[in-house]
């Protein structure tokens, strides 16, 4: 009998077809608090993240610019880019989760974007659009999410026409001496109750600190982006190592 495909939920071992699922039922409790939440957890730090990788995509100011942002959820990094960018900027904010996007679109409409963005709800994984449709692609604090994380690059590579810039900002273990140490007693000892008191429930933290220690090193990640087709590949690390930003393109 062949055995079962695993992948990691956090701490948990899963089968891989099990994974979504858990990963839905986090963003669906924390979707109303998810914007508060960052800020207050990452004590605002994931502003300065998300406005260094619009910096690195630097999206025209007056040529016309079709980019995607996947696992876009609230719309915080689709925004930046529309800020960014210039009227013939649009922004596809593609997300699996409909509670997330939901509170997205409120945003947008809020800040009176109109036709400039489009919200769809869409696995990374298998992506509902055509080839060589993008100029840009980015996906901020997803790619950890997905279950099979080479299927959603080769999306990715698939969807970016030639030329198209890849971007994924995402979390690594930190492995700086002393930034370590205190960055675990942090992530273990501060964010789950921190959770809790926002949101009213602990569970969806605990899953995020013990995910980001699951995630592929650097240049293990650097590796599989590589392998999906991308080209002039490399990583920037940012706050010690926190967070890095990985970039590639389809040339
Ligand atoms: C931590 S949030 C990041 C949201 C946003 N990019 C940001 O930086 O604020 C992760 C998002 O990934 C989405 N996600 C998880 N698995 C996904 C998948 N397979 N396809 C698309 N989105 C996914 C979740 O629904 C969630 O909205």
């Amino acid at each position: 009998m062949e055995a079962a495909q695993t992948t990691h939920f956090g701490f948990e071992n899963v089968r891989i077809e099990e994974k979504q699922a858990k990963v839905d039922d986090v963003f669906h409790k924390v979707a109303s608090r998810y914007d508060l939440m960052n800020d207050v957890m990452s004590v605002g730090l994931h502003r300065f993240w998300k406005d260094t990788l619009v910096a690195m995509l630097r999206p025209p100011k007056s040529a016309p610019f079709r980019h995607l942002d996947v696992a876009g959820g609230t719309g915080d990094v689709a925004f930046r880019i529309l800020e960014a960018g210039g009227p013939r900027t649009h922004v596809d904010a593609l997300d699996i989760n409909g509670s997330m996007l939901g509170v997205g679109a409120d945003r947008a409409a809020e800040k009176g974007y109109g036709d400039r963005i489009a919200f769809i709800e869409c696995n990374a994984e298998a992506l509902s659009l055509p080839d060589k449709s993008y100029d840009g692609y980015t996906i901020a604090f997803g790619i950890r999410n997905v279950p099979r994380i080479p299927l959603a690059l080769k999306e990715a590579y698939r969807v970016l026409k030639r030329g198209g810039r890849f971007l994924c900002l995402e979390f690594a273990p930190v492995e700086m001496p002393v930034l370590d140490r205190i960055y675990d007693a942090y992530s273990f000892n501060v964010i789950p109750p921190m959770g809790k008191m926002i949101t009213g429930d602990a569970q969806p933290y605990q899953y995020l600190v013990e995910s980001i220690r699951q995630f592929p090193r650097p240049d293990a990640f650097a590796g599989m982006i590589r392998d999906a087709g991308f080209e002039n590949v490399s990583y920037r690390a940012l706050t010690g190592g926190i967070a890095n930003i990985h970039s590639g393109w389809k040339l």
